[in-house]
Order: C-alpha cells, then sequence, then structure tokens
C-alpha cells in the first residue's frame, strides 16, 4: 500500500517539516524570474475598474508561483513511463509527444499554441508555472468550456514523474517536488488535497499576511476535493463546499501564499485579482448540446419544484432574471450524509483564522467560522460538471439520482493516455456516447464500474485513475432525496437536469 493510501493521515506538521520547508513547498513567489513577464507593480492609488477580459488574460499569461519545472523537463518526462506507454511515446513525433504527455497529466492544449497548455503558464524561457487553471479548467465532452473543473489533472503523478526526470537531468526540486514528499497531492486524478494546502499556508501568517515568527503546532486532515464549476461564483454570497468564506478578490489570491509573497506582494496584485474576480463573475452556465425530450422535461421541472427547490433553488428564466431563486441553503451534515470528512477536516479555529484575515478584508466581510453542514450548490450548468458531490464521489447525474447504484469503484474509460480502454461498462452496456469522456445518457462521465479495485499490483499512476469510494473521504452515500421519487420521475428528473 502507497504511503497516502492509509486510512486516516494526520500528520503532524512541525515533526515533519520545518515551517521554512513547508513555506518553501506550495510557496512560490515574485522570485518570479524576471523572463516571466513581470512588469513594475501597478500604482495602488489609482486602480483600473476591473475588467473581465483582463481577468481572464491574467490566468492565462501571468505567474503567481515559482516555476515548477522547464521545458526540458516536460519534454523527458514519457523517459519515466511505464511501458507500453514509453514504447510508444518513444517511437511518436515531438508534436505527438507533447500531446500524449498533456493527456497523461489531465493537460489541454493551450488556445493560442497547442504545443502548450491552458493549465501552466509558459514563458520566454520555457520554464512552466501551475496556474489556477490548472485545478480549475478542463474539457467536457471533449471541448474547453470556460470554468469548468479539471477533473483529469494528475497533480500528484505529474509532480512525481517531474521529480525522478529532474533527479536525472540533476535540477534543482522545486516547492511542489518537496510538498508531494511531504503531504498528499491528490490521492485519485481530477481530486487535490487543496484545501489542506490552504490551511497548512495559513498557519504561518498573521491576520494581515506577515509571516508568523514560530509556527504552533498544528495537524491536517488530509483529503481530495473536486474543483466546483466557476460559472456558479456569480450565485454565491459564500464559498467553498461549506459556504464558510466570503467572496471577494481577496479571497481568490489564498493559492499565492507562500514566504517569498509578503504582504506588499498582495497588495500590489490586488487590481490583477479584482479582473480575475470580474472575469469569474462573467462567465455563463454552458448548455446543454444534445437532445431534450421537452414533455419530460417539463415533468421533471414540476416535481423538481417539489422535491429538490427548496435546497437548490428555481431555475426558471433567464439567470439573474426574476423566476430565479437561489437560497443558498446549508444542510446539517447529519441530514445530508455525504462524506464529512471535508466539513470535520476545518476548525472553527481555521475557518475563523481566515475570516478575520486581510483576505476577508479583516472582519469587514460576513464568514462562517461554524457551519453546521454544507450548502446545496447551484444546479446551472450542472451537466457539465460531472462528478458530483464536493468529492467528486459519484460519475453522472443518474447516479446521483439512484443512491443505491452508485459505483464502489470506478474509473474514467479515458483514465491513461496509452492504455486500451475498456469501451463498455462492467455492466454489461455498451457506453452510448461518441466522446471517450463523456455519458450523453447517464449525464456525466463515461466510466468503468467495479465492486473493487483491480487486484495485483498497479502502477502509483494506475493506482491513481481509479476512484474508490471505501476510501477516507471518498465515500459517495448520502442525500438521498431521490428515494421519493419512483423510476419514470427520476427519469423525468434527469431530463429536466439536462436543460440548467
Ligand atoms: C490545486 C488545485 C487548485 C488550484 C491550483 C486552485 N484551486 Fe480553487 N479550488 C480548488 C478546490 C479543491 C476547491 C473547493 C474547496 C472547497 O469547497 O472546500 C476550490 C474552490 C475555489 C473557489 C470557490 C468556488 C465555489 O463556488 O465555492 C474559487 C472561487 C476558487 N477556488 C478560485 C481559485 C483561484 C482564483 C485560484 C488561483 C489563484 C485557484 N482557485 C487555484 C482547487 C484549486
Ligand atoms: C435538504 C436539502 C436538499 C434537497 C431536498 C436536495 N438536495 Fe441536492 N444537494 C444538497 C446539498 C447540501 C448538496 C451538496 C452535497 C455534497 O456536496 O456533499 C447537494 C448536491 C446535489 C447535486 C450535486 C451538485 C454538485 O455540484 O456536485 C445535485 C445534482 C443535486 N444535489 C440534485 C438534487 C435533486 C435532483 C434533488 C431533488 C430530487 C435534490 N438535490 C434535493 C441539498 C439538497
Amino acid at each position: 500500500m502507497n504511503r497516502l493510501g492509509t486510512e486516516r493521515r494526520f500528520g503532524v506538521m512541525p515533526l515533519l517539516l520545518s515551517a521554512a520547508a513547508l513555506l518553501g513547498i506550495l510557496a512560490p513567489f515574485p522570485a518570479m524570474s524576471p523572463a516571466v513577464g513581470q512588469e513594475a507593480v501597478p500604482d495602488q492609488a489609482a486602480p483600473p475598474p476591473p475588467s473581465a477580459a483582463a481577468g481572464y488574460d491574467h490566468l492565462l499569461h501571468r505567474a503567481y508561483l515559482p516555476a515548477d519545472f522547464d521545458q526540458g523537463v516536460f519534454d523527458a518526462l514519457w523517459t519515466v513511463w511505464e511501458e507500453p506507454a514509453k514504447a510508444k511515446a518513444e517511437a511518436a513525433g515531438v508534436d505527438e509527444r507533447r500531446r500524449m504527455t498533456m493527456d497523461r497529466y489531465g493537460l489541454s492544449p493551450h488556445p493560442d499554441d497547442p504545443s502548450r497548455t491552458l493549465q501552466y503558464v509558459v514563458d520566454g524561457a520555457g520554464k512552466w508555472t501551475m496556474s489556477c487553471l490548472a485545478c480549475h479548467q478542463g474539457t467536457v465532452a471533449g471541448r474547453v468550456i470556460p470554468g469548468a473543473p479539471n477533473t483529469r489533472y494528475a497533480l500528484e503523478t505529474l509532480t512525481e514523474e517531474v521529480r525522478q526526470v529532474k533527479l536525472r537531468q540533476a535540477k534543482a526540486l522545486g516547492h511542489m517536488d518537496l510538498g508531494g514528499l511531504l503531504m498528499p497531492l491528490g490521492t485519485t486524478n481530477g481530486t487535490t488535497n487543496a484545501v489542506m494546502f490552504g490551511v497548512a499556508l495559513m498557519q504561518h501568517r498573521n491576520p494581515d499576511l506577515s509571516i508568523v515568527p514560530k509556527t504552533p503546532r498544528f495537524d491536517l486532515a488530509h483529503h481530495d476535493m473536486d474543483a466546483p464549476a466557476w460559472w456558479n461564483y456569480g450565485s454565491r454570497k459564500r464559498i467553498y463546499a461549506d459556504a464558510f468564506a466570503p467572496k471577494g478578490h481577496r479571497m481568490l489570491m489564498q493559492f499565492l501564499l507562500v514566504k517569498e509573497n509578503g504582504p506588499e506582494q498582495f497588495h500590489a496584485w490586488e487590481g490583477e485579482f479584482r479582473d480575475i474576480d470580474a472575469w469569474l463573475e462573467s462567465l455563463e452556465p454552458p448548455r446543454w448540446e444534445g437532445p431534450v425530450d421537452t414533455a419530460l422535461a417539463a415533468r421533471g421541472r414540476e416535481l423538481f419544484a417539489t422535491h429538490c427547490a427548496d435546497c437548490h433553488g428555481s431555475y426558471d428564466g433567464p439567470r439573474h432574471g426574476p423566476g430565479r431563486t437561489y437560497p443558498e441553503r446549508m444542510v446539517a451534515i447529519d441530514e445530508i450524509g455525504t462524506d464529512r470528512v471535508r466539513f470535520d477536516s476545518l476548525t472553527v479555529k481555521d475557518r475563523r483564522a481566515l475570516n478575520v484575515s486581510w483576505f476577508a478584508e479583516g472582519c469587514k466581510t460576513e464568514g462562517i467560522d461554524a457551519p453546521d453542514g454544507y450548502v446545496a450548490p447551484p444546479l446551472d450548468g450542472i451537466w457539465a460538471s460531472a462528478p458530483y458531490f464536493h468529492n467528486g464521489s459519484v460519475p453522472t447525474l443518474w447516479h446521483l439520482l439512484h443512491p443505491d447504484k452508485r459505483p464502489a469503484v470506478w474509473r474514467r474509460l479515458d483514465a491513461l493516455a496509452g492504455r486500451e480502454s475498456p469501451g463498455a461498462r462492467a455492466d454489461g452496456e455498451a457506453a452510448a456516447s461518441p466522446c471517450p469522456d463523456y455519458d450523453f445518457d447517464r449525464v456525466g462521465l463515461a466510466v468503468e464500474a467495479r465492486e473493487a479495485r483491480p487486484e495485483g499490483p498497479l502502477s502509483a499512476a494506475e493506482r491513481r485513475t481509479w476512484f474508490d469510494t471505501s476510501r477516507h473521504g471518498k465515500g459517495a452515500g448520502g442525500h438521498r432525496y431521490p428515494d421519493l421519487l419512483d423510476e419514470g420521475e427520476k427519469d423525468a428528473v434527469l431530463e429536466y437536469l439536462k436543460t440548467l
């Protein structure tokens, strides 16, 4: 069993890491080489009005963290792959090999230059730096939908393989390479331990973001989360699964919390994050592209109004129009019954640390230090944000509506580059979808389902392609509200959910 496979991992961080090492890990910085294209820090006295278009541009082109690796490392990653992927890469030309490499780690081609990816900023010197889009920009049914989570990102596998190549090339290890040795980054592809990265980094800061001289002892309850769809940002007042944190451009900057980014650097970047905030607010949910049985969907709408709308709101008419409500309803953890590890992983103290900090404008905005469960998310564009629930444990809306038929173990049909996909679901039905990653019948990811993970030795890369709901933090139970519907009613609700 690998080190990440233990049931419950609480790392007593100070024993494992010095504060400096931890900060070095996830912390990147302004140490941004000039080659990254940094201009002079803008004058804070006269901030320009926020621009959504500029916000997207910053996400694509600005490196807010230190570089993770260089082009030479990226181009050699295939040399540490298992067979037959390695042999296929060796036989391929440079462009094809880069495509295979991106595919393996869940990266997609950059719109301006397909030899680069959308998820990393690559500078003129060939340095690759992770951006927000690493977790927050994926593809759905083969296309890039702005704000769709990257449900294929293989952060841990990428980091491990980068480390191996750097050792062979005698290159220095970066913050992620070291961080990945000290804490799990993501034990299933498409999900990450991002919440715990944030908690760890906050331990080293005072509310004004100055560095704490002596870090207190703290525990971390590692677990993986599915990033939420960004197009729902505009509907929410507070963010995250338990909606404890107030929204705002500063709150978006937590990911930059590294030692090298001192308080002044945060102030200097505020304007850019106002733009990014404006871009997030401007995103619209994607429309379903397949056929819809409108009579069935109309019946589903009625059923939804009776059984679901109290928590999820109503979706009649344009998004910000009068037919719309979104109650942002919090449901107590014992009532909702979905996996509670994320809920328990943050203490009142952890939440409070964020809610009194500079990120929350020093208490001026309303955070919730002691939420009692998870918030029912907006369901706009829900067809495009599979897998479902905060931990990404349920692959399709059909499975969400059939709590007893949710797969115990599953993986996407397009799981590993260079492997033969089984092409059919374990229940014997052929996948009807023309897209290898999307199931248009069940609405969500096209998956292979099993009772248990395959026997026999699996490489770490392959193990992470399986979502095993028996693991810590990965439970797929709860949210049994669909039990009140019969089979025909579930079909109608499924049809209606396509239209949101
Ligand atoms: C390593 C993966 C990762 C990176 C990189 C990342 N995020 Fe996230 N993000 C997540 C996860 C996971 C969540 C869900 C956390 C939760 O609900 O507790 C999240 C939640 C959010 C949310 C809340 C959405 C909602 O509706 O609740 C926003 C907004 C957000 N991230 C913005 C950003 C921005 C801006 C950046 C870059 C500065 C960024 N993220 C970088 C993984 C990531
Ligand atoms: C009592 C409140 C409540 C009711 C009633 C309810 N839900 Fe939910 N729903 C939630 C909460 C809370 C979550 C988030 C659970 C989690 O992520 O762990 C959720 C999650 C979901 C999700 C997954 C969202 C995502 O982004 O992953 C879908 C889809 C959904 N509900 C559909 C429905 C439908 C359809 C009904 C009616 C049959 C319904 N819900 C009834 C509270 C409710």
